[in-house]
């Protein structure tokens, strides 16, 4: 009976890392929005044959893959040995390397990014001297006029906005799904239970806080370490239908590193 309530988000990632399926090392339930998610951070970032680009929290690997016919080198950085292990198995690329770290103790040397890319991850951190500890090591791992893609920030608490009110209790949940989101979205939910009871496929129970904050607070954050904040904007994803739409909660962020500090 594999369900698992995970106590932190290093422990859900760990856990995820044993699924057959590499994409849920991303964290997302469909793989056009991953896909289109990469698609956007190519086109923001314009990798080219001299960067040296660092996703920090890679998840599935897929934006490395997806660029690294196109740069000089890539390091996908994860916070456990699991996941690092199963993104070697998966991929062999002779350009790509992955690495064991935290956002806040990033195993590389100072100034060796050109290009760094920091997505859906910093929403996992407990609290906000975590937030500005891993903008310090991103800081300290660019290269001077390094370009940065901090994405999926939440400015709000996704919990509240969302009203999920479950806690741990699975058919809370069920029934949550059902008020909110109806009969399709409950019954999916519940395949998931029945799936996870009689199957290897862990389903896990997220803990139910995450890390929030105001827009003009983390620019402040960011200019006062030495970014230039090039753009800000609400985040993009794609609905059920593919179409493009805003995520109301979350916003991303393009900085430059520019000032000594
Ligand atoms: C929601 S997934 C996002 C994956 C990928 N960036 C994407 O957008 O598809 C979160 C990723 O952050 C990683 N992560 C979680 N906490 C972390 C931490 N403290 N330091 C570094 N990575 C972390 C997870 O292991 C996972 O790879």
């Amino acid at each position: 009976m594999p369900i698992f309530k995970a106590k932190n988000y290093l422990d859900v990632y760990r856990v995820r890392a044993a699924s057959d399926d590499l994409h849920q090392m991303s964290g997302r339930h469909d793989k056009r929005i991953t896909a289109f998610c990469n698609q956007q951070m190519e086109r923001e970032m314009a990798p080219s044959k001299d960067d040296v680009v660092v996703d920090i929290g890679c998840g599935d690997g897929s934006f490395l893959v997806q660029i690294h016919k196109n740069i000089a080198t890539g390091f996908g950085i994860v916070p456990t040995e699991e996941e690092k292990a199963r993104l070697e198995v998966a991929y062999s690329i002779d350009n790509l390397s992955f690495l064991r770290g935290l956002t806040t103790k990033l195993p590389l040397a100072d100034e060796t990014a050109s290009k760094v890319i920091c997505n859906g991850v910093l929403v996992l951190l407990d609290t906000e001297d975590e937030l500005v500890a891993s903008m310090r090591e991103i800081y300290r791992v660019s290269k001077k006029h390094a370009m940065i893609w901090i994405g999926e920030l939440p400015h709000v608490d996704e919990f509240a906005y969302h009203n999920k009110k479950y806690g741990d209790s699975l058919i809370k949940w069920i029934m949550s799904e059902l008020r909110q989101s109806g009969v399709v979205a409950a019954a999916h939910a519940t395949k998931k239970v029945l799936t996870a009871l009689f199957s290897k496929e862990t389903l896990i129970i997220n803990p139910k806080t995450h890390l929030y904050i105001l827009p003009d607070k983390f620019v402040q954050i960011c200019e006062n370490i030495g970014f230039e904040v090039l753009q800000s904007w609400k985040s993009i994803t794609i609905d059920k239908t593919g179409r493009e739409c805003e995520i109301p909660t979350r916003y991303n962020y393009l900085l430059r590193k520019t000032l000594e500090n």
